[in-house]
């Protein structure tokens, strides 16, 4: 939720600070701003709606000159969208003048924002905003005695929230203050500059080293050198680690939309996330990152995966792989629920994380929750260095590359391959023979080319979609393994395209959903080989006898469904475990075209964000 970015250096800041917010647009883009700081003082300029609108109200002033800057792209919570409630925020009674010059861009909720509100009224000062963000510049101001850095110190240990925020003081021209709390930031360390941003996709064009702030850090920048102490002025040196990826991974590369892509990606995606995690030659699964918890792994009592979103619905499938291959008890919960209903963590319990951006603000507490109640915490995370991933005792990453598209697709595929091999560097270790683990690795290997036949369906799917496109409601259906399938086609369609729809399994369809099939409704059921299949074939008929149009993702070779679909989409026959990491790509595609089809903006949905670091 929301994008930061914030540069100190010897160029201007203008441009950087504008290319920094296209890529973290994704993070939000209600609203955009910039503020820098020059010769002529401090300059602020705000914008309702993206980025490119900032842009054209820039192009249309006097440039904005200086190299120290702040920028900002929100995701609203407090306030609606508009000119006014967008970040930076200032300190004076108007935006760019009076008070000290100080402006501040926020990411996350200053949840004591009312009471500080009250203090700071009666100390004068004037609100413009109905931001949570404006009230912390203003304590900043308050609390400021000619030192910027002490100022954000001191009103900090007063806050109460989460935040990620980046200051600047028109009085001190030369400083740029950074300071995070459960909301994500990193600094890029170039030559004689700095680039600050909520992620390293702002960074990755100026400079391939970095650190991550950690919770409760305050770094001051100047422009040839930094330091960073707690929010108690004690100093501390932060790791500064080498990029792991290049700018070709974040750009469009000749897709559409990042989503396009990254569907396309899939296969390769696969590629990495198994890569070096195989022994051919042994049958064995290489988990370095969870390896010294082999013996807790293989003694749980209990296996509890948490998520949210598509990455719940990854924990949904997981249950089933575990429980198949590694014969432990598992279970999923939706992180924010596991939260707050008091839950059982027994001798034995491990609780696995599973979050592509690792920031995710309710998987996040629910971690948290958990390691205090003792549970063992694992994480599958994609972002290297995420709050997730630090947080977590042990952990195994995606591998499968910076994801952009709000819709989150390929992260999905490599949080099943990591809960597979999960299963098997467990389950050999339990019950499971090798015969059984080498032919499951065989297949999982062999996974990828299977992806790229199921990415060959694009075409096939996009004219499937425009017949359906203007219907308004649909139905997902699957049962075992192919349910929580249901549950994500169902959700990315809605996501991007609007369009309402309801995943569940399809028994259930007829104790109450069975009354919204009328004449001609989409009823897409997932409905591969497996050991379930003959039961969905009479859910279909179900369907069919009352005027429901099956589409249907089916094993290649099924000669019976056709009959039975007005639209069908082959995947290859694979072992049962492994098919939702097929039967997900035609859905995703389905989502996808429907949503080009509708003219909505895929990479950027309505009322969404990236990653959501608020609870
Ligand atoms: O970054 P995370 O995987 O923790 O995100 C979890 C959900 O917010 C995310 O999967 C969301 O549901 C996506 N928009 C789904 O496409």
């Amino acid at each position: 939720m929301c994008g930061i970015v914030a540069y100190i250096g010897r160029k201007p800041a203008v441009p950087i600070l504008l290319e920094g917010l296209k890529r973290l647009e994704y993070r939000g883009y209600d609203s955009a701003g910039i503020a820098v700081l020059g010769q002529c003082g401090l300059s602020v300029v705000k914008a309702l709606g993206r980025v490119r609108r900032l842009e054209s109200l820039l192009e249309e002033r006097p440039p904005l000159a200086g190299s120290l800057g702040i920028a900002h792209t929100r995701w609203a919570t407090h306030g609606e969208p508009s000119d006014r409630n967008a970040h930076p925020h200032t300190d004076g009674p108007t935006e760019d003048a009076g008070g000290h010059g100080i402006a501040l861009i926020h990411n996350g909720i200053i949840e004591n924002h009312a009471s500080l509100k009250r203090y700071l009224l009666e100390k004068g000062h004037v609100f413009r905003s109905e931001t949570d963000t404006e009230v912390l510049v203003h304590l900043v101001s308050e609390l400021y005695q000619g030192d910027i850095e002490n100022a954000v110190r001191s009103a900090l240990r007063e806050v109460t929230g989460a935040y990620a925020i980046a200051v600047l003081c028109e009085e001190e021209p030369d400083r740029l203050v950074v300071a995070r709390k459960g909301s994500p930031l990193m600094v890029g360390v170039g030559k004689d500059e700095y680039i600050v941003a909520s992620d390293s996709s702002a960074i990755v064009a100026h400079t391939t080293q970095a650190f991550t702030l950690d919770d409760y850090t305050v770094a001051t920048l100047t422009r040839d050198s930094f330091r960073t102490t707690t929010l108690d002025n004690v100093p501390i040196t932060p790791e500064i680690r080498e990029l792991e990826f290049s700018l070709e991974q974040i750009e469009l590369g000749g897709f559409e939309h990042f989503m396009l892509k990254e569907i396309a990606e899939q296969p390769h995606a696969l590629r990495q996330c198994l890569k070096g995690r195989i022994d051919t030659r042994e049958g064995q699964v290489v988990l370095g990152g969870v390896s010294q918890y082999a013996r807790e792994l293989v003694r749980a009592r209990r296996i509890v995966f948490l998520g949210q979103g598509t990455a719940l619905h990854a924990g949904m499938i997981s249950e089933y792989i575990i429980e198949d291959l590694a014969k432990i008890p598992a279970e999923y919960d939706f992180a924010s629920e596991f939260r707050y209903r008091n839950p059982l963590v027994e001798e034995g319990t491990i609780v696995v994380a599973i979050s592509q951006s690792g920031e995710t603000a309710d998987t996040l507490a629910a971690l948290r929750e958990a390691k205090a109640r003792g549970a063992l915490a694992l994480g599958i995370v994609n972002v290297v260095g995420s709050s997730i991933a630090r947080e977590t005792d042990a952990g195994v990453y995606l591998r499968v590359g910076p994801e952009i598209g709000v819709a989150s697709t390929k992260a999905f595929v490599g949080q099943l391959a990591v809960a597979t091999l999960l299963g098997a560097f467990i389950g050999r270790r339990r019950f499971l023979s090798q015969d059984v683990v080498s032919r499951l690795l065989d297949e999982l290997q062999a996974m990828p080319d299977r992806l790229e036949q199921a990415v060959a369906l694009s075409d096939h799917i996009r004219e499937a979609a425009a017949r359906y496109v203007d219907r308004e409601n649909w139905l997902f259906l699957g049962r075992g393994c192919n349910y929580p399938v249901a549950l994500e086609g169902a959700l990315k369609l809605k996501e991007i395209s609007y369009i309402h729809a309801e995943g569940m399994p399809a028994a259930e369809m007829k104790h109450g959903p069975i009354a919204l099939i009328d004449e001609g409704m989409p009823v897409v059921f997932v409905a591969t080989h497996n050991s379930q299949y003959e039961k969905v074939l009479s859910n279909i008929e179900e369907v069919r006898s009352r005027g429901g149009h099956v589409i249907a993702v089916a094993t290649e070779g099924d000669t019976h469904l056709p009959s039975l679909c007005e639209e069908i989409f082959f995947v290859p026959d694979v072992p049962e475990q492994l098919q939702p990491m097929l039967t997900v790509v035609p859905l995703q595609l389905l989502a996808y075209h429907a949503a080009v089809l509708r003219g909505k903006d895929v990479d950027k949905p309505r009322n969404l964000a990236k990653s959501v670091t608020v609870e």
